[in-house]
């Protein structure tokens, strides 16, 4: 244990397939970052089986806080806060993480602070800055959520738009599915695609009227089966290659002409975007190119805080204590938390000035 340590923050993850840890010190410098995937369990079913992910979760999280503890070379006591994600996610799999950080700030007699799973993805954005970026857009891009951001100061949010059916992820996830690629699809889809022609096949692109900012992905994958149906030659290799880069264009075009148009309309010259479809290696290029020509500044997480992580939630827990939120003891998880309205988060308490952090934020 390291006796210098001012204070750790501890961020738990747990609100899907991935059991995560990360500790911070209180100036939101990263100490360490663990994640343990449960891909494999769920590989064979195509999917994520929530019992058999609290499970793993229930296996996992003790190690994982361990692990994540020793390369911040730390132990119990250096800690000073604990976040965990409350939701949204599955009931069972959250249940474990908050239940583990809940008790663990009670035994150490330290606060505890719930983040909601997007507050963690928009924090991963800006983890190398000292604060959230005060005026931005942010696209949030999950396996469950497409939804675009305007940031309105410290702490408010407001959402500009957002997916009518299927988020991002999940048009990935489906399309990789069809193309008997495996789970999870995205990864999957974005490598084959590297080998592919974007253009070669014209799969439609939801657009919406000309200053709509709401997505729409399901029209997409019911063209990729009709494709697939029509041309039974599709598993030639180079044919797989060629839709799943087509089919992953589709995607890209409709996330970067909207994010743009977001931008138009908001005058907004900051465009953050995060959450696990952000690592795609295409939209990230489109991205990036598109910030250069219009002059926007895009903002993309390193490859690791795209996917679910603990650094986000500890990064975003950090940042919410410092303006006063605390979760009391009996807060509970919610399965389908929203987000926006995050100024006043339910079931928490007026701080406990006496256990507050030493403000180390100007
Ligand atoms: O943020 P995340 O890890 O979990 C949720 O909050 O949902 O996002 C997972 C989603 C999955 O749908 C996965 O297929 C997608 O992110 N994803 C990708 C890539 N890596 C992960 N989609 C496209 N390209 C990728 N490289
Ligand atoms: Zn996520």
């Amino acid at each position: 244990m390291n006796a210098n340590l001012d204070g750790l923050v501890l961020g738990i993850e747990t609100s899907c397939d991935e059991t995560a840890a990360a500790v911070l010190d209180l100036e939101g410098r990263v100490r360490s970052g663990i994640v343990s995937s449960q891909h494999a369990t769920h590989g064979p079913y195509g999917g994520v089986v929530p019992e058999l992910a609290a499970r793993r979760h229930i296996e996992t999280i003790e190690p994982i806080v361990r692990r994540a503890l020793d390369e911040a070379t730390a132990g119990w006591t250096d800690l000073r806060l604990i976040a965990c994600t409350s939701g949204p996610g599955l009931a069972g799999a959250l249940l474990v993480g908050l239940s583990y950080g809940k008790a663990l700030a009670y035994a150490l007699r330290i606060p505890w602070v719930t983040v909601n799973h997007l507050e963690g993805h928009v924090a991963s954005a800006w983890i190398d800055r000292p604060a959230v970026e005060p005026s931005a857009l942010v696209l949030v891009v999950s396996g469950g959520h497409t939804h675009l951001y305007r940031t309105t100061g410290d702490s408010g949010y407001r959402l500009l738009g957002r997916t009518l059916d299927d988020a991002a992820g999940e048009a990935f996830d489906k399309g990789a599915k069809l193309l008997g690629l495996g789970f999870p699809g995205g990864p999957a889809v974005d490598k084959l695609a590297q080998s592919g022609n974007p253009t070669a096949i014209q799969f439609p692109r939801s657009l919406g009227k000309r200053t709509s900012l709401d997505f729409s992905f399901s029209g997409l994958k019911t063209a990729l089966l009709y494709y697939l149906r029509d041309h039974p030659d599709w598993e030639q290799p180079n044919r797989s290659a060629d839709i799943a880069a087509s089919y992953q264009e589709a995607i890209v075009d409709v996330l970067v002409t909207k994010a743009l148009r977001a931008v138009a309309q908001s005058g907004e010259r900051v465009l953050a975007v995060v959450g696990g479809v952000s690592a795609n290696s295409r939209l990230r290029a489109r991205l990036m190119e598109a910030g250069a020509i219009d002059g926007i500044e895009i903002v993309i997480p390193p490859l690791s805080l795209c996917t679910d992580n603990a650094v986000m939630i500890a990064r975003a827990g950090l940042d919410a204590y410092r303006r006063g939120r605390i979760a009391c003891w009996d807060m509970e998880s919610v399965a389908n938390a929203s987000f926006p309205g995050l100024d006043h988060p339910l079931g928490q308490t007026e701080p406990d000035r006496s256990r507050r952090l030493p403000s180390t934020h100007a």
